[in-house]
């Protein structure tokens, strides 16, 4: 969908980027321009800057800039096209009919088409657990402690006991057969030509969008038998980690934080009890797409996980994908009960409020993890301790940030501060910085046939950063030097900028429709840290290059023709000059 310039524009001038930012991020005048606490990483002084004048905003710590659409896209997760949208209805206006083509029409109305069709189902769920039928359903949840009020907050339903009545009731609410097999409530059996209901003897928990509308169920069994929870298949409306089970609700609640927990009944359950701020993922890992959601409501997340080893393991997956997201993450122990639902059940309101006072800063969760996996009366494991540390600690890339982490491990653990000061600054001239991998325990080594692939990372993210060096780097690397992939395209795109005195890192988050690339590529261009000291800098960089250009020439000596003698030569003269290189920096 392609909008027209004058639309584009007109859209533009209704909207004052102070005006639009303000609604976000409190701004305080500074002579011509405005100053706030950046949105987009984690700050205690403003260095974030709107300028009235230019319409642009740009932040000094992280590098974040751009227009108002450029903001709206950053902060709110959106598309261009969806920005455009937003910002044109604020703004009251209209977005022009003809704009639209036929065949967006056509997935607009069939998505409308198959709304109706959850909600019809929906509403049939809910019928039977109110008929008859249902009183079994109405038992069962109530004997879970759900109260007839939150059975209804919650549109929970039951498909009756042998599947039979959906299929009949939805063709008299006027659905196409076609439509209801793009429905996931249906198995279709081709040779039978019958369509067989997917849920019976369930009760049906509906899920929704921020939008309040139904777009899949879970449905639980009663007993032991399993599946315990049979959840609707992915469909046209349905993707599983783009959604949260209560996210309609706990949007607008009041808390400043968000919890995420593990089920359906955990959500229902906090919610009775007052946490209505409470959210689930569905069935699978949390997702980076469910934090780019989160995102948008709030800064903080209390993670509610199953006290047993799958949920500690889910909520160390969980802390780092956050905090790349932008997210502060704190742990709730929930020790001897197994889920919040069990928690309130035994200790109420109070008892979880107090458990989410004393909640664990999520950084500190890792590394007691992390300290709990080492045996500490093993010298080695102490010291792979340390490194690891500092290999976390890397991941901050605010420096005050950083240091108070690392006064607080230091005292947590009794390493000397000097110690972990000394590795850190070690690390940071490698230019190593941790990756934020799930699976910390691993150790270091075992990634060694990525470091070219860090190595490319840590140059992109320091021309981002320092677009002076640009010149220097150009010199000795081209974009062909990067791995193909999301690294040569950024390459190619950062050189091409400046080439055409337009350098503006953030621009080149536009050439990625997904958002998981637009966020692989912003981790880039804010990824790594820059050695404090000029000099170690520069001894820094020249490393990074030699390792990027001499992975580089091993690939292309890998790939040439055999009988292609000039492209030998040529290989070989760069590779001459490699060794020129390193022995001029004394590498
Ligand atoms: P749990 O097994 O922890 O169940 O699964 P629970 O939430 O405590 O459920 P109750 O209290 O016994 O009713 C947590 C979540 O994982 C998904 C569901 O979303 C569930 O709420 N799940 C679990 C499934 O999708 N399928 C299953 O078979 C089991
Ligand atoms: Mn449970």
């Amino acid at each position: 969908m392609r909008y027209s310039e004058e639309f584009i524009e007109k859209v533009r001038a209704a909207n004052n980027i102070e005006d639009i930012i303000s609604g976000y991020v409190k701004l305080q005048r500074k002579g011509s321009s405005y100053m706030g606490l950046c949105p987009f990483h984690n700050e205690k002084t403003p260095s974030f800057s709107v300028h009235p004048g230019r319409q642009t905003y740009h932040c000094f710590g992280c590098g974040a800039s751009g227009d108002v659409f450029n903001f709206i896209m950053e902060y709110d997760r959106m598309s261009f096209q969806e920005a455009i949208v937003s910002l044109a209805n604020r703004a009251g206006i209209a977005v022009p009919e003809n704009d639209v083509t036929e065949e967006q029409k056509k997935a607009a109305s069939e998505k409308i088409r198959l709304l109706n069709i959850q909600k019809d189902a929906a509403m049939f769920y809910y019928y039977k657990l109110h008929s008859q039928e249902g009183k079994v359903a109405v038992k069962y949840l109530t004997d879970r402690g759900l109260s007839a009020e939150t059975i209804k907050h919650f549109g929970l339903g039951y498909t009756g006991k042998s599947g039979s009545g959906l299929y009949a009731y939805l063709k008299k609410k006027g659905h196409s057969d076609r439509d209801l097999k793009e429905s996931g409530l249906f198995t279709f059996n081709e040779a039978k030509n019958t369509m067989q209901e997917k849920f019976w003897n369930r009760v049906m928990f509906p899920i929704m969008d921020i939008n309040r509308k139904v777009i899949g169920f879970g449905g639980r069994v009663f007993g032991d038998a399993k599946p315990k929870y049979l959840n609707s298949p992915e469909t046209k409306l349905f993707d599983k980690s783009r959604n949260l089970y209560g996210l309609h609700i706990a949007r607008s609640s009041r808390e400043k934080y968000m919890i995420i927990c593990e089920g359906y009944m955990d959500v229902i359950t906090l919610h009775q009890a007052g946490f209505t701020n409470a959210v689930a993922s569905l069935g699978t890992a949390l997702t980076s797409q469910q934090a780019a959601l989160l995102h948008r409501y709030t800064k903080d997340i209390c993670l509610m996980y199953d006290s047993d080893e799958a949920g500690v393991k889910a909520a160390l997956r969980a802390v780092p994908l956050l905090r790349s997201a932008g997210l502060n993450a704190k742990i709730v122990d929930l020790k001897p009960y197994k889920d919040p639902d069990e928690f309130i059940k035994a200790k109420g309101s109070e008892g979880l409020a107090e458990r989410i006072k004393k909640a664990e800063n999520g950084f500190m969760f890792e590394i007691r993890i992390l300290y709990e996996s080492y045996d500490m009366s093993d010298p080695q494991a102490v010291s792979d301790f340390y490194h690891e540390a500092a290999r976390k600690l890397l991941t901050f890339s605010d420096e005050i940030e950083r240091n108070s982490y690392a006064s607080s491990v230091s005292r947590m653990y009794n390493i000397a501060p000097e110690v972990l000061k000394r590795q850190l600054g070690k690390l940071a001239m490698q230019g190593i910085r941790s990756e934020e991998t799930p699976q910390m325990a691993e150790r270091p080594g075992k990634k060694k046939d990525k470091t070219y692939d860090r190595a490319e990372k840590i140059l992109l993210s320091w021309i981002c950063q320092k677009p002076e060096t640009i010149e220097m780097v150009r010199e000795y690397i081209g974009s062909e030097d990067f791995s193909e992939g999301l690294n040569r395209i950024m390459a190619d795109n950062l050189f091409k900028m400046y080439e055409e005195k337009r350098f503006n890192p953030v621009a080149v988050l536009n050439l990625f429709e997904e958002t998981n690339e637009k966020s692989d590529a912003a981790a880039i261009i804010e990824g790594s840290l820059i050695p404090e000291r000029e000099e170690d800098f520069n001894k820094a960089i020249k490393e990074v290059m030699l390792s990027v250009k001499s992975a580089s020439l091993e690939r292309k000596i890998e790939n040439l023709p055999v009988s292609d003698m000039a492209a030998f030569q040529k290989v070989m003269a760069e590779k001459k000059n490699l060794e020129e290189m390193r022995k001029l920096i004394g590498g």
